[in-house]
């Protein structure tokens, strides 16, 4: 993650600061006691965020996601055409668990990345059991999906071709 520091221009005219040529910053890092309950930071991403590569998306959904998730039918896991901005638990006739079929949440860009982030910490009990820990990935199969609906729509399923 990238940090930026300002200097505040007028220690240039703080008279008392005339000797100083150098500013060195310091940091201790700590291990967290409790790592899967840290606070999200994810909103911090979206500041920076580029917008993702869909075709690149759809070859990660090929190798991490496919085994159980289509666009068109449920598998293992339930058919995902349209799914950015659906809510969640709602694919036609998928078995959800009870945690997701309960869950109060619409799958926006930004809750998608931190349920592929950690799926049992956005509800917990829900039966998907993988995470896609790097922030490019997400962001690339999120426009993936977004890319899916709408091939989907047009009436191609199963020429899911993304952009490059
Ligand atoms: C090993 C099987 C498996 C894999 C691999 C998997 N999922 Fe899932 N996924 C599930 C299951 C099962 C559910 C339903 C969870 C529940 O009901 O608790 C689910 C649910 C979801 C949902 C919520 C859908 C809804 O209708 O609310 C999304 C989004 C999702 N998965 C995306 C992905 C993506 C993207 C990948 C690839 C990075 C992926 N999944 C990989 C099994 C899997």
């Amino acid at each position: 993650m990238p940090v930026q520091f300002f200097v505040d221009p007028k220690l240039a005219d703080d008279r008392n600061s005339d000797d100083v040529t150098t500013i060195t910053l310091s940091y201790t890092f700590f291990r967290s006691l409790n790592p899967s309950q840290g606070k999200d930071l994810g909103r911090l991403e979206v500041a920076s965020r580029t917008p993702g590569d869909a075709a690149r998306g759809g070859q990660l959904f090929a190798k991490d996601c496919a085994s159980c998730h289509s666009p068109d039918h449920n598998g293992v896991g339930p058919m995902l055409s349209g799914v950015v901005g659906r809510h969640a638990g709602r694919a036609p006739s998928y078995p959800y668990s009870d945690a997701v079929h309960a869950a109060n949440i619409t799958w926006t860009p930004g809750a998608l990345d931190r349920w592929l982030a950690n799926p049992g910490l956005v509800i917990p009990g829900t039966r998907m059991p993988i995470s896609v820990p790097l922030a490019q990935d997400r962001r690339d199969l999120i426009a993936f999906l977004a890319h899916m609906a709408v091939v989907h729509a047009a009436g191609t399923p199963q020429a899911v071709q993304p952009r490059g």
